[in-house]
This record gives structure tokens, C-alpha cells and sequence, in this order.
């Protein structure tokens, strides 16, 4: 889909969307064409339940020389912000698709006493109009016509297009990021295994000047990351840790480090999951694909901060090789790791990648991202994923970066009766709690005790978000949670 911006017309024809405020309030555009038309629009809004409510739309066909008109529901219209600007942007190009449309003309009229400018709203619309638009039908050889996308050309009318070009700019990389996180999520498992995580990673991020090294077993073995490789043994693919690094901030400033659970497959090994629903954990390395973006997407606009990004890359599988539950290993740190559950895998790959990453560059705040547990899903559903962190003002940052882009979270507790839980009868700890109580949160407690004196640290339990069943800006499938709230959250904190 080609995104153009453009200064108002004398006339609009084909197909235009145009905004309603709350209450019918028809904006200028729309009222304009209410008055060309013989009053259609007002006839049609009547004839509906439709009110302008923010993020809702009506559609009036054939009317006055036009195709389709979509009005545009903006709610209180001096509160159109970019998040609503998003929605409707998806919401047309939804449309559009569905209905078989190659152009739209999306109006962005002026709405006085706004706060946001038009050329943000126009921005964000073609943001929300092309996240909606993804599609992954690379193996899908049949389509008919009718069932593929038809949206070429959208369209946005504003006064004072070249500043609305700019804006789309910066924005831009976002789209592209957002994008390659979804491919590598959606991938199956039989495609994306570690090693081929890896090569897709160093062949995208290093084009946009991102280093990138690739750790393969041998070496991990070497530093003694036996914990993270005792979950990869039972796979006939190796297992790799992604070391990712975008250094373009003062020299002075420690870096911030991301670190990804990339389980490309999780079965959960010998203590395996049951049949059903097993193929939705291919999308069990969202949070490797989450940072792997931010990577991306950092390196695009050329963030001003420093960044290490870091993912442990392993296929959970149980073959003769597997290890088995009461198996003890010595983690990096040197701490040692009772196995009691070999699917609690996520925990166990990332505590040396976790270490490795504070051992090595010493970065000041260092966030996690992981599918790490079933339970925080029963928690929070697919609305918030789950923060747990050491530290108020870092959560309260990444919580208000969240809230700004549209990716919340929500503090979960942690504390010295849950840690108590994963003390172990023959090692310093097991990888789960007693039963399923609070299963977030031991596994939180789990990775907390990987986290060095003086490192602000977070997780976030993205398992209900990695994937979902669609939304205004996100088709059905993977969606890329996480990467516009690191980029974010990175924006705020190291770049002003
Ligand atoms: N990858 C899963 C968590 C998960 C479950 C993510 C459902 C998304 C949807 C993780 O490795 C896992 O298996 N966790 C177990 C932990 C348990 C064995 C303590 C779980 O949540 O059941
Ligand atoms: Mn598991
Ligand atoms: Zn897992």
C-alpha cells in the first residue's frame, strides 16, 4: 500500500473518509458533502446507531458521485489523539480491503483547540492503515482474488501535507520493524529454528548498521552457559545466543540491555505439553522477535542511546538426549538450577543469558521480554502483559511508555515469601514453585535472582500479548508487543 499525503482538493471524489465527532458533530469535511449531497449523510447517520463514538465508523454507498463514504467516528474531536488516529487508520484500511477498494482518501480535517497537529493525526493514520494492512500469506498458494488485499493507494488530505511527510518519516521504520517481528514470530517452527533466527536477524539488523555476533553451542559450552544449553540438548537444532549491539549514544553512558526468550519450538520437552494447541508455541520466541525489532527499529531512526540487545535462541524438544526433571546444572552465574518441570524452559535459558549480558557490558537497566508463563494469562488476560521489576522508576517509565503507544502492562509483586518458593532440597534453586499458585511470580523470583547489585531490571510476561486475535492496528496473528514500547521507553528515558 502506497501512502501519499496531499493539500485539499477543489472537489473529493471516489472513495473518502471523513471525520464525525461525538454527538454527529459532521466535521468540515463530511459536512460539506452532507450539503453537496442533499443531506445524504445526516439521512444515512440517522438512518444508523452510528455517533461519532471514537474508533467507529459508518459506511454510505453511492451516494453524489462517490463510492463508498466512511465517516469517521474521532469521539470528542479536540481529543483526537495519535492512538485514535491509529485506530482509524486501521479501521479504513480494513475496510478498504474487505470491500475490495483500491483507493481511499482518508480527510484530516483541522479541529480547533486540539493539542495534536494535523500532520500527527495524518501520520499516525497511515501508521494504523499499514500495521492493520500486514499480512504473512507467504505459504498460502490459493488465494482467490477476492480474498487478497486490494488497498493500493491511501491517500491523506490535510493542510500542510510536507510537515504530515515528515512526521510519516519518522514513523516509518516503525512499520518495517514492526513487520520483520511479526515474520519472524509468525514463521513455523519447521523454518525458523535458532540457527535460522540468527541468519535472518544478522542479514536484516546489519544492513541497518547494527552489530550483530552469533554465539553457536561450542562457545556457550566454553563460558559455561550450562543452563540455557541443557534445554536446547534434546533438539536436533543447535542452540545460539543473538548478541546485538547499537552504540550510538554518549560514550560515557552504560548501556541499556533487552533481552528475548527465543524457544523457536516449545514442546515442553520430557515433562511434554498435551496435543492440543501445541503449534501455538512457534510463537513461543515473541519476546526474541520483540527485541530483535526494537533492534531494528532503534538502528532505523538512529537512536541516540546506547543498546544491547541479547536472545537466547533454543528449540524445547524431548529426544533421547533431553534433559530430565531432577537434573541439576550450574548456571553461568554459578549458582545452581534443580530442573523440576522441563517445561518451565523459559526461565532457564534466559538466567545465562541474563548474566552473560550484565557480566559483560555492564549495562545500567536491562528489560526482558518473554512468552514466560501460562499464568500470567490467567492474571491479565490479552490486555496488559505483566511487569515485575526492582525498580519504581523504571517500571513507572516503561508503564508510561506502554500506555503512550498502546502497549500496557501491569505491575505484578514480587518479594521474599515468593522467593521462598523456588528454594530447592538439593541446589540453590528449582525452576518452579510448589503447583501452579502464583506461577508468574515464582518465575519472576526465578529470574530476579540472576539480576546483578546496582542493575535496574524488569520482565515483562508477554505471553498473552506475543499473538492475539486482531484488533484496529493488529490483523489475527503475531503482533509485535513490545517493540514500539522499547523504542519508546528508550526514546524518553536516553534520548532527551
Ligand atoms: N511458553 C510457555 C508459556 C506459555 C503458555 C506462553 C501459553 C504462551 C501461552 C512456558 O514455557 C511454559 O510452558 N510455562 C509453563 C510453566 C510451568 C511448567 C511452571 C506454564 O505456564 O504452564
Ligand atoms: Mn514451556
Ligand atoms: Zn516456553
Amino acid at each position: 500500500m502506497k501512502v501519499e499525503f496531499s493539500a485539499f482538493p477543489r472537489a473529493f471524489s471516489g472513495n473518502v473518509a471523513a471525520f464525525v465527532g461525538a454527538d454527529r458533530q459532521l466535521q468540515a469535511t463530511a459536512k460539506a458533502i452532507d450539503a453537496a449531497s442533499g443531506g445524504a449523510i445526516v439521512r444515512a447517520i440517522e438512518a444508523s446507531r452510528f455517533t461519532g463514538a471514537k474508533s467507529t465508523t459508518l459506511s454510505v454507498l453511492g451516494q453524489a458521485g462517490y463510492g463508498r463514504l466512511m465517516l469517521l467516528g474521532v469521539g470528542k474531536a479536540r481529543e483526537l489523539d495519535a492512538r485514535t488516529a491509529e485506530a482509524l487508520g486501521g479501521l479504513v484500511a480494513a475496510e478498504a480491503n474487505g470491500a475490495g477498494l483500491k483507493a481511499v482518501t482518508i480527510v484530516v480535517d483541522p479541529i480547533k483547540g486540539n493539542r495534536v497537529p494535523p500532520a500527527q493525526v495524518a501520520a499516525h493514520i497511515a501508521l494504523g492503515a499499514q500495521l492493520r494492512a500486514y499480512r504473512f500469506d507467504k505459504y498460502k498458494t490459493k488465494q482467490k482474488p477476492e480474498q487478497k488485499p486490494t488497498l493500493e493507494q491511501l491517500t491523506i488530505v490535510l493542510a500542510g501535507p510536507a510537515e504530515a511527510r515528515r512526521a510519516w518519516a519518522a514513523l516509518e521504520p516503525v512499520v518495517e520493524s514492526v513487520f520483520f517481528t511479526r515474520d519472524l514470530v509468525s514463521e513455523p517452527a519447521n523454518v525458523l529454528y535458532p540457527v535460522e533466527f540468527a541468519r535472518r536477524a544478522r542479514q536484516q539488523l546489519t544492513k541497518v548498521g547494527v552489530k550483530v555476533e552469533i554465539l553457536d553451542e561450542a562457545a556457550m559450552k566454553k563460558l559455561g552457559m550450562n543452563v540455557l544449553l541443557a534445554v536446547g540438548q534434546g533438539s536436533e537444532r543447535e542452540s545460539q545466543l543473538l548478541i546485538m549491539s547499537w552504540m550510538n549514544g554518549p560514550k560515557t553512558q552504560p548501556p541499556v540491555a533487552l533481552v528475548g526468550k527465543g524457544v523457536c519450538f516449545d514442546t515442553g520437552g520430557i515433562s511434554i505439553k498435551p496435543a492440543a494447541g501445541m503449534e501455538d508455541m512457534k510463537w513461543d520466541m515473541g519476546g526474541a522477535g520483540a527485541v530483535t525489532g526494537a533492534m531494528r527499529l532503534l538502528a532505523a531512526r538512529k537512536a541516540k542511546a546506547n543498546v544491547i540487545g541479547i536472545c537466547a535462541l533454543v528449540e524445547n524438544m524431548p529426544d533421547g538426549n533431553a534433559q530430565r526433571p531432577g537434573d541439576v546444572w550450574t548456571s553461568l552465574s554459578g549458582q545452581t538450577v534443580e530442573v523440576i518441570n522441563t517445561d518451565a524452559e523459559g526461565r532457564l535459558i534466559l538466567c545465562d543469558a541474563m548474566w552473560y549480558v550484565q557480566d559483560k557490558y555492564k549495562p545500567q537497566a536491562m528489560v526482558e521480554l518473554s512468552t514466560l508463563t501460562g499464568a500470567i494469562i490467567v492474571s491479565l488476560g490479552h490486555e496488559r502483559a505483566g511487569l515485575f521489576s526492582n525498580n519504581t522508576p523504571l517500571s513507572n517509565r516503561l508503564r508510561a511508555a506502554g500506555s503512550e503507544i498502546g502497549e500496557k502492562l501491569w505491575r505484578m509483586p514480587l518479594g521474599p515469601k515468593y522467593d521462598k518458593l523456588i528454594d530447592s532440597d538439593i541446589a540453590d534453586m528449582k525452576n518452579v514453585g510448589n503447583g501452579r499458585d502464583g506461577g508468574s511470580i515464582t518465575a519472576a523470583q526465578f529470574l530476579q535472582r540472576f539480576v546483578q547489585d546496582g542493575v535496574a531490571w524488569a520482565h515483562l510476561d508477554i505471553a498473552g500479548m506475543a499473538w492475539g486475535k486482531g484488533n484496529e492496528t493488529t490483523p489475527k496473528g503475531a503482533t509485535a508487543f513490545g517493540v514500539r514500547l522499547l523504542d519508546k521507553w528508550i526514546a524518553n528515558t536516553y534520548e532527551r
